[in-house]
């Protein structure tokens, strides 16, 4: 009996020490992440993302640019850009977006959206911005698996094919189910922000970083709140912006006549994120169903590591996969995740990650 139940304690003993030394090896090679898992159904938990989104009607609607949108007046821009009506020097439209969840054996989100920002936006003269039909149904949050990437770049080579390619979101993988009823061409636009900014690939028509490009491209305009619009009028962001959570009143400025900006895109990212939103904060969805998380976790830690080449994270103990904005390309989302986790860096930025760490519950959950 006695012998018996020291047999067990060393065994228990044994169990324990090897518990331990797996825990120690899984985190020198995983990021330790707070869990940031809640008990809800998913229905509940695309509810609580789809109330995120400054929504101006109840949808699904038949067709979002017939709604009556959210009037928004702004004095700094002119006929050209102005995308609404111009009356004595002062630019009138409205924003029209609808976020509807619709319950099932699976989830899906539709979003509807004209592309029209609640504020002002700062562009050149002689660009123009205009409104968009941008409709899209898709499965919420699909179940993604470490151990299933999509893509498994192991080069340079092979990571750029994926990374810098403004393409490569053109269609999302079949487990998302994307449907789209648009009629706003979809091909480079990856998702939609709650301010109901467009979210294009992150890539410029040049294929390299717009802020930080390599080789004799040089950087991107865009306006103190990080966007700008594209040749066919679609205004849009490339980089997390403060103003889709706290939307800015009155005139703004362009990034390069504000201090701070000019100089440094990529900081002012995180010096102009509202305090408030220093933790896990809803500031989009993707056109794969993923959500997509502002630069920070609740904790307040700011997303450095524990991302994929996509910027993909899977970010809790229920192994929910979403995107997190960083200060470093590809800022929102590079690709439709998940995938691996390389030892090289893209070539078209000099502000890229050079390789790539799971987080802990990617680890975790990691069978290769
Ligand atoms: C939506 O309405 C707009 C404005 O009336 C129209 O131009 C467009 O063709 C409609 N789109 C669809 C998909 O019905
Ligand atoms: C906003 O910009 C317009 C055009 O430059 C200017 O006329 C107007 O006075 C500005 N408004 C404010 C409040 O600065
Ligand atoms: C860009 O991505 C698309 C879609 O995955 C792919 O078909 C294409 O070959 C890629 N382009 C390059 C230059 O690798």
């Amino acid at each position: 009996m006695v012998v018996g139940k020291i047999v067990i304690a060393i065994v228990a003993i044994v169990a324990a020490m090897v518990a331990i030394s797996a825990a120690i090896v899984l985190s020198l090679i995983s990021v330790y992440i707070p869990d940031q898992s809640t008990s809800v159904t998913a229905y509940q938990k695309c509810l609580t993302v789809a109330s995120k989104f400054a929504t101006t009607v109840t949808g699904p609607v038949s067709n979002i640019t017939t709604t009556t949108g959210v009037t928004v007046t702004c004095s700094q821009l002119g006929s050209t850009s102005c995308p609404g009506s111009m009356v004595n020097g002062i630019c009138t439209w409205q924003r029209k977006l609808a976020v509807t969840c619709i319950d099932g054996t699976t989830v899906r989100i539709r979003v509807q959206s004209n592309g029209l920002p609640g504020r002002c936006m700062d562009v050149p003269s002689t660009t123009s911005i205009s409104e968009q039909n941008v409709d899209f149904a898709v499965n919420f949050n699909p179940t993604v698996s470490v151990n299933s990437p999509i893509f498994s770049p192991t080069t340079q080579t092979q990571l750029d094919a994926i990374s810098c390619n403004i393409t490569s979101q053109s269609s999302a993988p079949s487990w998302s189910n994307l449907v789209t009823y648009s009629t706003t061409s979809l091909d480079t636009l990856v998702g939609v922000s709650i301010d109901n900014v467009a979210i294009l690939n992150v890539n410029s028509a040049n294929m390299v970083d717009p802020f930080y490009p390599s080789g004799s491209y040089s950087a991107e305009s865009v306006d103190s709140c990080l966007a700008h619009p594209q040749t066919s009028g679609v205004y849009h962001y490339h980089a997390a912006s403060g103003c889709s959570v706290s939307p800015p009143t009155g005139n703004i400025s362009l990034c390069s006549t504000s201090n701070g900006c000019s100089t440094n895109v990529a900081g002012w990212i995180t010096s102009t994120w509202p305090s408030s939103a220093k933790k896990l904060t809803v500031i989009g969805i993707a056109k794969d169903g993923h959500v997509i998380y502002g630069p920070y976790l609740n904790g307040g830690k700011l997303v450095t590591t524990g991302i994929d080449i996509c910027n993909g994270m899977f970010y809790d103990s229920s192994g929910d996969y979403g995107y997190f904005a960083t200060t470093k390309y590809p800022y929102i989302t590079g690709c439709f995740g998940p995938s691996n986790y390389p030892s090289v860096g893209p070539s078209c930025t000099t502000n890229g990650q050079q390789s790539y760490t799971m987080s802990s519950y990617a680890a975790a959950r990691y069978t290769g």
